[in-house]
């Protein structure tokens, strides 16, 4: 059965974007980004909620880049090599290979898709990364927490949901930013 894991880059007070909708302050460095390369390599599928794709589809050309670091290039073969779902009520059409649009989240088909899978799952975007935590489905929460405080935003964790977490690792950078591996009850 595989897992279903919430990865997300957030500020200190929690946020994933700033009040302004920026996130610059979440940009991993060489050192992070490496990290999260092998964090990321054996999922197998990857849930978006449909604005978090709308940033990550820009990894489907980002190979073409020319003269980028060996880190960025990596990054961008893995996202290539995943498969994806995205969830939205608005998307016509998608803009990457092996990717599908599901227009409802239905739990108990998520249920299915993780005990039909041999690869971890990974799940994106916290409106979407909410509901799958409510619904108890979230396994593992893997969160980079950078040195920055931002006031207010979009928020990284739902309200609602009390969950009990197991810390299973962590690590920091160079750069301040620190990584949190978190398993809950469900996982
Ligand atoms: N910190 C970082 O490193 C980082 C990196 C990238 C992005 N970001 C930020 O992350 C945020 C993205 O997360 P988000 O919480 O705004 O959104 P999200 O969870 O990525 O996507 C929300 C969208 O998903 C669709 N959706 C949600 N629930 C659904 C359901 N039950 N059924 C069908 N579709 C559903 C809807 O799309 P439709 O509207 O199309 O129906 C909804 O508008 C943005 O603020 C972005 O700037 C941060």
């Amino acid at each position: 059965m595989a897992r279903l894991i919430y990865s997300a880059i957030t500020s200190l007070d929690g946020y994933v974007a700033d009040e302004d909708g920026k996130f610059d302050w979440a940009r991993p460095d060489e050192e992070v980004h490496t990290f999260f390369n092998d964090l990321e390599r054996p999922i197998g599928t990857y849930l978006y909620g449909r604005r978090m794709y709308d940033v990550m589809v820009y990894w489907e050309t980002a190979h073409e880049v020319a003269d980028q670091p060996r880190y960025t290039r990596e990054y961008a073969d893995i996202w290539r090599a995943t498969d994806k779902i995205v969830f939205s009520r608005t998307l016509e059409a998608a803009s990457s290979e092996r990717t599908r649009i599901e227009r409802e989240f239905d739990p108990e088909a998520i249920r299915e898709l993780k005990a039909a899978a041999d690869r971890d799952i990974g799940v994106g975007g916290p409106e979407l990364a909410g509901q799958a935590l409510a619904a108890g489905l979230v396994d593992e929460l893997h969160l980079v927490v950078a040195p920055v405080i931002v006031g207010g935003g979009n928020r990284a964790l739902p309200d609602g949901v009390f969950l009990k977490l197991e810390l299973q690792d962590e690590r920091r950078f160079a750069s301040g930013m620190v990584y949190l591996r978190y398993r809950t009850a469900s996982g």
